[in-house]
């Protein structure tokens, strides 16, 4: 479903972020993505969302290839891709359930479905009772709830979360991380990108993907030939 082929990516000042990556993420899979700071878990997750392409090798996504896809396709693939960011990168000006239904307006949805859809997405991160509050009268955790049903909003086969529990304390990490955990029980794959090795200790058994210096050192699902 997502698959990395000898993936390397090099920026113009700072060399090569990652050196010969190659992994194969299946449907409904769940995987960490670990390492230390610099390591390119975010690039490994930008060139799934194909916002850097590789400088070698191919990402497939879905039925598309970072080899052959044409900007005008880029929309459709992230439909298939759902990104929860670093930093959650919420529309300050817009409330909880506006925040969400701009994700859907973009795409041309009708307003009944818009409604529909905002309201589920809202309840299922538990937050029904905030959809007229702003980003700024939200809590990290609430915040970054929003961020993860914006991802969901376009029913994506895998769901990438660039360190979504980072900048919350031990409580909202632990029910965040349960809302990813669910999200994954129902048929959504998971990349999920984290420093915190004793998260990854405790739920050993999820697959583990480990990057140093832009290299995979360690991979416990690789159960296919790729090096
Ligand atoms: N847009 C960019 N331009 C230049 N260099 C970049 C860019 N993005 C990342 N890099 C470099 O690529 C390497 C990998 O960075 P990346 O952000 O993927 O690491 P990371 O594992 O996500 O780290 P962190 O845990 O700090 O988030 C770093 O050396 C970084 O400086
Ligand atoms: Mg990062």
């Amino acid at each position: 479903m997502i698959k990395l082929i000898n993936v390397y990516k090099e920026f113009p000042r700072s060399g090569l972020a990652l050196k010969n990556v190659s992994f194969h993420l299946r449907k409904g899979e769940f995987a960490f993505l670990t390492g230390p700071s610099g390591a390119g878990k975010t690039t490994v997750l930008q060139v799934i969302h194909m916002a850097e392409r590789p400088t070698d090798g191919e990402v497939r996504v879905s039925g598309f290839s970072s080899r052959r896809i044409r900007r005008r396709d880029i929309p459709k693939l992230r439909r298939r891709v759902g990104m929860v960011f670093q930093n959650f990168r919420l529309l300050r000006d817009r409330t909880t359930a506006e925040n969400l239904a701009f994700a859907l307006e973009v795409t041309g949805a009708r307003r009944s479905e818009i409604k529909g859809k905002v309201q589920r997405l809202l309840a299922q991160v538990g937050l029904a009772a905030r959809a007229g509050a702003y980003p700024e009268e939200l809590s990290g955790g609430e915040q970054q709830r929003i961020a993860i049903a914006r991802a969901l909003i376009h029913d994506p086969v895998v769901l990438l979360a660039d360190e979504p529990m980072g900048n919350l304390d031990e409580r909202a990490a632990r029910s965040v991380f349960e809302l990813i955990r669910d999200i994954n029980a129902s048929g959504t794959a998971v990349l999920m990108a984290t420093h915190d090795l004793d998260l990854v200790r405790r739920y050993s058994q999820y697959r583990v993907i480990e990057l140093t210096e832009g290299a995979i050192v360690y991979d416990s699902g690789n159960s296919d030939g790729v090096p």
